[in-house]
């Protein structure tokens, strides 16, 4: 249980919230969704920039924004469509529920984006943090964000030294990110906080040279900014293996669109194995084996390997009722990039194709 938190006094907020806003007008962060009163474009922005950072949600804000100026546009699209947009950008149940959530709006609600922070909370894919960046930039309302940043800020600036991940830290912070939210502007006060702490209050090398908060900051006046926000323990990455199967067969490969309930359903992947001693089981073919790709996701560590089978052009056609290809559908190789989107992983690998013959 961490200790009992003292609210901050009117004085350190009057102070933290006035250099806060000083801050910002003199550290001016432009994005295309700031001033923006769209709530459907607001929240497309927020969607992008959860677990991505701006320079990287930035192009993909701006291609959907194009692709699917409304929400009823983004209702409308196809699935492999919204898929392939999103391609790049990881953590795919987000463009799911983007696409379940704008169903909805557009379906049950008659195109209507819900403007309380209840009901925005209650769409898909929307959590606290979601909720009252969209709740403040659309609707003025005064609800505080609370991420990674925000923890980091208020750990330092209010001295709090209990660890950030726990449920009773985290009902503490967000009592004290709401005291000490500006009711008299929300918006602008959790952009700046966000850009605070993304750009400032970092957790390497924050600037508390020119930090107008630092003469109150308690982590600054204690010598403990290197050691708040304490850290948590991590997790252990479970790790997985896969051998992928690309079968040549003239100018095609197998690929399926994965329906398993997971963080890949919806993207593509070609033909995989658990052991690949069942490739000599397969018949015919030359095999080329790639060297392994990793790609680190938050709860796994996956590792693959891609096998190049060419089969000949005369492969019998009982060859491809082979279990392993049950649920693939023929491609034409040129075509991969163009319409459907795999994990990363796979991508990395048609994008480098180092191939290492053995
Ligand atoms: N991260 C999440 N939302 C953001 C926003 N509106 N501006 C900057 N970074 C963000």
């Amino acid at each position: 249980m961490p200790d009992m938190i003292v609210p901050p006094a009117d004085k350190l907020i009057a102070f933290f919230r006035k250099n806060l806003m000083d801050w910002s007008s003199q550290n001016p962060r432009p994005m295309p969704w700031k001033g923006e009163r769209d709530p459907y474009k607001i929240w497309l922005s927020e969607i992008i920039l959860q677990q991505t950072r701006v320079e990287q949600g930035l192009p993909y804000y701006q291609k959907f924004v194009q692709q699917y100026p409304s929400v009823r546009h983004l209702a409308d699209a196809p699935e492999d469509e919204l898929m392939k947009l999103w391609e790049g950008l990881g953590y795919y149940s987000r463009a799911r529920n983007l696409h379940a959530s704008a169903k909805y709006i557009a379906n049950e609600r008659n195109g209507i984006f819900p403007n309380t922070f209840e009901e925005i909370r209650a769409l898909k894919g929307v959590g606290n943090y979601t909720a009252s960046a969209i709740a403040s930039f659309a609707f003025g309302l005064p609800h505080a964000v609370l991420d990674g940043n925000v923890y980091r800020v208020l750990a330092r600036f209010l001295g709090i030294d209990s660890q950030t991940d726990t449920p009773a830290a985290q009902k503490q912070f967000a009592a004290l990110a709401q005291s000490l939210l500006d009711p008299a502007r929300p918006a602008a006060h959790n952009q700046a906080m966000m850009d605070f702490g993304a750009t400032w209050c970092t957790p390497q090398n924050p600037r508390c040279a020119d930090c107008p908060l630092s003469p109150q900051c308690n982590a600054f006046l204690t010598g403990r900014v290197a050691e708040l926000p304490l850290k948590s323990k991590g997790l252990v990455k479970k790790k997985r293996q896969f051998h992928y199967l690309i079968f040549n067969h003239q100018e095609h490969v197998f690929v399926r669109k994965r329906s398993e309930k997971d963080i890949w359903r919806g993207l593509w992947e070609f033909p995989h194995i658990e052991n690949p001693a069942q490739i000599s089981t397969l018949g015919p073919g030359t095999v080329a084996v790639s060297a392994p790709f990793r790609q680190l996701l938050t709860h796994q560590e996956v590792t693959a390997i891609f096998y190049e089978i060419d089969l000949p052009p005369d492969t019998p056609a009982d060859f491809f009722e082979n279990p392993v290809l049950a649920g693939c559908i023929k491609m034409a190789r040129n075509d991969l990039k163009k319409n459907i989107a795999f994990p990363r992983v796979i991508d990395c690998y048609l994008q480098t194709k180092v191939l290492t013959l053995n």
